[in-house]
């Protein structure tokens, strides 16, 4: 059942925000938790490709390039449903009866497009056995911050993320879903020359689509003819997205994520933390982001 017929069986259904737990540290929903065991023995097949990435790095769009890739720059056969349908999200176990991310990948022949929001240490060991392609999409922690600030507080799949300055701690000490964002980005930055790690900026995709666009049909062995590349710019740009039903997550109810708090599509931009850190806050940050990141060769642009 999809999310769609589901509110439509709960009519006014009002949606609880989920329990956490924790896997080897990492805060988690309990459902994942309670499905661990399933998640973990899950069998990649060797042509799935994965779209990896810290929660509000940009992975939507990443998954509507990869999509329309493997399309062939038909955007019609990226209509076919919503991404959430399209490309199983791993791990995610929704209310019943709506299919959980397992059961999704397991009806569906491969090559599929798998998504996770799993630090490197969690992702189920099959993706390494099978050698698959994984395409890892970091943005700068502050503009994630501020994204993820307002989806949590519209996504009602998640917890409440209480005021902006708790928020701001709770992000800096990893105390979010999918944990630390400086574990996310630099375990996998560490991991991307021993496996087919594809490690690409959200900055980097907002100053040149196109080269960034051209990276992935490479890493994923298509030709990047110059009619198709320009689909693919055309039908992955900010506003096409945003007016996109089967990309913009208008398709789930409003009860789970209510988009007259924050649209899901919100900003799409470098720099938007600068409307949100106050002088102080940007200064504990600047702190906190140096004794985190030094020495780690891993440089993120927070402005263009
Ligand atoms: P903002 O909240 O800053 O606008 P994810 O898909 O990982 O949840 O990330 C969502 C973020 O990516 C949102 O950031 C969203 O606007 C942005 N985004 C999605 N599609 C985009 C696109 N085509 N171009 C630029 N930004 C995009």
């Amino acid at each position: 059942m999809t999310f769609e017929q589901n509110a439509h069986h709960f009519g006014s259904f009002t949606m609880q925000r989920p329990q956490m737990g924790q896997i080897l540290g990492v805060p988690l929903d309990q459902n994942t938790c309670n499905t661990w065991r399933d998640i973990w023995s899950f069998q990649a097949h060797p042509k799935d490709v994965l779209v990896a990435a810290y929660p509000k790095a940009g992975i939507t769009w990443m998954q509507e390039i990869v999509d329309m890739i493997f399309q062939g720059g038909d955007s019609e056969g990226c209509r076919r449903a919503p991404t959430y349908d399209r490309h199983p999200f791993l791990e995610i176990v929704a209310p019943k009866p709506v299919p959980s991310g397992l059961q999704l990948a397991e009806a569906m022949d491969p090559p599929r497009i798998l998504k996770s929001h799993l630090p490197i240490q969690l992702l189920p060991p099959t993706f390494w056995e099978q050698d698959c392609r994984v395409i890892y999409v970091a943005r700068n922690a502050k503009d994630c911050l501020v994204s993820y600030f307002h989806f949590q507080r519209m996504n009602k799949g998640l917890p409440d993320p209480g005021s902006w300055g708790s928020y701001f701690s709770a992000f800096l000490s990893g105390d979010v879903p999918w944990g630390s964002w400086f574990d996310h980005v630099i375990d996998w930055w560490k991991a991307k020359d021993r496996h087919q790690i594809l490690y690409v900026f959200y900055e980097d995709m907002i100053k040149d689509p196109r080269r960034e666009i051209q990276k992935v049909m490479s890493f994923l062995g298509k030709d990047p003819s110059e009619e198709v590349l320009q689909k693919i710019q055309h039908h992955t740009s900010f506003q096409a997205m945003k007016e996109n039903p089967m990309a913009n997550y208008s398709t789930i109810p409003s009860f789970v994520m209510d988009q007259s708090i924050s649209p899901f599509m919100r900003k799409g931009t470098v720099g938007d933390w600068k409307n949100h850190f106050l002088v102080a806050q940007n200064e504990i940050f600047e702190v906190e982001y140096k004794r985190r990141m030094e020495g780690n060769g891993l440089a993120f642009r927070t402005q263009l």
